[in-house]
């Protein structure tokens, strides 16, 4: 089964455009069709950014940990005035990205760039967010949350977004046993918001 996180060649004809709207903002999306939530923001994504607006004052700098199209920090800079690095471990996700940063004239605040997970992470963060991947497995999502903690700054938070279905108990268990606190923050859908902080 080909994932939605592998590369394929595309041709000028795989790409289109998208506009949706999120926290008040419209924005615009270059898209593809191997990219995740292809023609829409995702329904896990928007409850994410409608929690961290209700539940969160951002500051400084924070990282999207597998950005797809941008949307979550493309949202975050408008809602926050925030900076944002933002990863993916597929090439066109990471270039879509920044085309999308410019699109939505972000582009002083934010930059993208490829990585397999944190391996060409450098920098701390003042936050780190994400709608990880899990069609991936657990073994990918734990070290997800193994490298966002060893990314935090102190007393910074990882805020994440994960389906009840998909895994929400086993994910708030291995985030208490990693930061030794977890709680879930909002609860959308069947979509659970969760934060955890960094000691
Ligand atoms: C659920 S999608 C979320 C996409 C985007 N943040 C959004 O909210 O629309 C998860 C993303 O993680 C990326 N991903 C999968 N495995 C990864 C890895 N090992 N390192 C970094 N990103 C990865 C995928 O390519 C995909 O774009």
């Amino acid at each position: 089964m080909q994932h939605y996180f592998i590369d394929k060649p595309h041709k000028e004809t795989d790409f289109f455009e998208f506009k949706d709207s999120v926290l008040g903002y419209e924005l615009c999306f270059r898209s593809c069709d191997s990219i995740f939530s292809k023609t829409k923001i995702d329904d896990g994504t928007r409850a994410l950014l409608n929690a961290i607006d209700k539940h969160f004052v951002l500051s400084g700098t924070g990282l999207d940990v597998g950005c797809g199209l941008g949307v979550i920090g493309i949202a975050l800079i408008k809602r926050f005035n925030v900076n944002m690095h933002m990863l993916d471990v597929n090439n066109t996700a990471v270039s879509l990205t920044q085309q999308n940063i410019v699109k939505n004239n972000v582009k002083p605040q934010a930059s993208a760039f490829l990585s397999n997970g944190f391996a060409n992470v450098k920098d701390y963060y003042d936050f780190i967010v994400s709608n990880p991947p899990i069609k991936t497995g657990k073994k990918l999502l734990f070290s997800l949350m193994d490298g966002a903690m060893q990314h935090l700054k102190p007393n910074a938070p990882l805020i994440v977004v994960i389906r009840k279905d998909h895994g929400m108990q086993s994910l708030k268990n291995y985030l208490t046993s990693l930061f030794n606190n977890c709680e879930i923050v909002a609860r959308d859908k069947g979509y659970y918001i969760l934060k955890a902080i960094k000691n």
